[in-house]
């Protein structure tokens, strides 16, 4: 399976801050935002991965990440030379994607949960189809909204609605069977002028083959698009990390965990930012592993 994350756009809501660098590269709390998104394909399994970036930030992209080699990964960069909508992912990746399946991760999406490694893994191993998550919010109208019938089977998806049908909003993480090029390839742009990626699960649930998995309330999902959402992320992963002493989206842990790189690459890797709690951290954990931490204790915790 390919992997895409999305961090073009232009960041609109975050001006000034966004005028002279990408949303997706600014910190929550003690990383680049982006190594969130990123994280969650790690767990998923998924290394083949293309940054789709704004043209002028596509070079810092490539500083942060290079080919991805030191983690176990092979990362692409594709430029985004104007949003188009969130769809415009599957037409500027169609030569990554080529006909294979796909998870599209939005560069701003933060997720932490119990089981959300597993669930990940599981759903990246049994794709046909599309899947895509639910969450329960309070103010659905910011976002794809999908409604259920009384079986709880998926009946309707709509972007932003201005009178939602339900509270269960779309979290800007999808799997893609690899129909989704050909998908795309077809789609218009809505009345704002974006291809809808509401529009690609719609010719999913058109087909009868969108799969709608609740994320439950031991997920937490947080985007991170406006001056407001932006601290409540960071504050959210400071606590977390504050009272556990582990760090969220840490993506040398996880390329260890997952077997991506040894613990002895771990260790270089962190003896780099030694300088920083960051890099103390990988250090740590790559200790640990080499003394064979039980890995049950990582696996649903990254
Ligand atoms: C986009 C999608 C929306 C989704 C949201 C998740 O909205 O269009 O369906 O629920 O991401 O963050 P945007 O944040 O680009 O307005």
């Amino acid at each position: 399976m390919k992997g895409i994350i999305l961090a073009g756009g232009n960041g609109t809501r975050l001006q000034p801050l966004t005028f002279v660098g990408s949303k997706q590269l600014a910190p929550v709390y003690d990383k680049p935002m982006i190594y969130y998104p990123l994280s969650m394909l790690m767990l998923a399994g998924v290394r083949d991965i293309l940054i789709i970036t704004r043209p002028t930030e596509l070079a810092l992209f490539q500083t942060l990440f290079g080919d991805g080699r030191h983690l176990g990964l092979c990362i692409d960069y594709a430029e985004q030379d104007e949003p188009r909508g969130i769809a415009d992912a599957f037409r500027v990746g169609a030569d990554h994607i080529r006909g294979e399946q796909c998870a599209l991760m939005l560069g701003d999406n933060l997720f932490h949960g119990a089981n959300l490694p597993s669930l990940l893994r599981r759903t990246a191993l049994k794709m046909s189809g599309c899947v895509l998550f639910g969450h329960e919010v309070a103010d659905p109208q910011r976002f794809g909204v999908a409604e259920v019938d009384a079986r709880g089977r998926l009946v309707s998806i709509e972007e932003k609605p201005s009178c939602p049908r339900s509270n269960l909003a779309i979290p800007g993480m999808y799997f893609f069977d690899t129909q989704v090029t050909d998908i795309t390839k077809n789609l218009v742009p809505s009345a704002r002028g974006e291809l809808e990626i509401t529009d690609v699960l719609r010719s999913y649930l058109d087909q009868g083959t969108a799969e709608l998995v609740w994320l439950g309330r031991g997920v937490t999902w947080l985007d991170t698009g406006t001056h407001e959402t932006l601290l409540e992320a960071s504050t959210f992963v400071r606590e977390v990390q504050r009272r556990q002493g582990t760090r969220l989206a840490c993506i040398e842990e996880i390329a260890m965990y997952m077997g991506y790189i040894t613990p002895d690459d771990c260790h270089t890797l962190g003896a780099e930012m030694s300088g920083s709690p960051y890099g103390q951290y990988v250090m740590d954990r790559a200790r640990s592993f080499s003394r064979g931490m039980p890995p049950t204790a990582l696996s649903e915790d990254l």
